[in-house]
């Protein structure tokens, strides 16, 4: 796989080869919040398991009316079972906050990808089609009004295609009738500075589209 300096969030290491442990996940689509969060705990679908922590499952409002979609889990994430709480994740919480949200509150944040890769290399495609399906039913469950997918792999593979994100941005996409807003990674927004206004465009097409705050709060523009 090539490794593009942007616009993935992940480190451009080379992987090593992908090992599959296990079947591909059954059942996953018929399971509740518990369930499913079991499901991922003691997934062993791919060699991802081999190197984890903990698995990072996801945070926030399960009835939220935003979701957030990101890659996969880092060093902090893996130490804390927490999606987004490294550098990038300060990040997105000021992105979030500049439109009325925080984590805990009327936001759903989840990975595509729930086991933190090794030395935070990309994540295989084989690895993103076995952990899919965790993914697919977050999103089922929770029945977001709209969807950002940050960074390539988030964006790649919500909406099936190999585009890079600097062709998809800009416009609405769809997953599974969802509309879905496609946006930078916030940690190559922290290495690609002028890409932030960006990144503000990208969440002003999703306000438009769904609006994040109460009646008589204004989004503010993060600096
Ligand atoms: N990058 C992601 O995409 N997700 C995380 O949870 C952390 C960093």
């Amino acid at each position: 796989m090539t490794r593009p300096s942007a616009p993935s969030g992940r480190s451009p290491a080379s992987p090593p080869a992908a090992l599959a442990l296990g079947p591909p996940p059954s059942g996953i689509e018929a399971l509740e919040w518990d369930g499913l969060e079991q499901a991922v705990s003691g997934c062993q679908a791919c060699g991802l398991c081999q190197g984890r922590r903990q698995t990072v499952f996801g945070v926030g409002d399960r009835q939220a009316d935003w979701m957030i979609v990101g890659e996969a889990p880092g060093e902090q994430e893996d130490l804390r079972g927490e999606p987004f709480v490294g550098n990038a994740g300060q990040l997105l919480d000021s992105m979030l906050q500049a439109v009325g949200l925080d984590r805990g509150h009327r936001v759903y944040i989840a990975n595509v990808i729930k086991c933190r890769p090794p030395g935070n290399r990309n994540p295989e495609p084989s690895e993103v089609a076995q952990c899919e399906p965790f993914l697919r039913r977050q999103i089922a469950l929770v029945k977001p009004r709209i969807i950002l997918a940050m960074g390539r792999f988030a964006v790649q593979s919500l909406l099936a295609t190999q585009e890079p994100i600097g062709k998809l941005r800009g416009r609405l996409h769809q997953y599974e009738g969802v509309p879905v807003v496609v946006t930078y990674h916030p940690a190559y927004l922290l290495r690609n500075l002028p890409d932030k206004a960006k990144a503000w465009a990208d969440l002003c097409l999703a306000l438009d589209q769904f609006p994040s705050t109460e009646p008589g709060r204004e989004p503010s523009i993060p600096t």
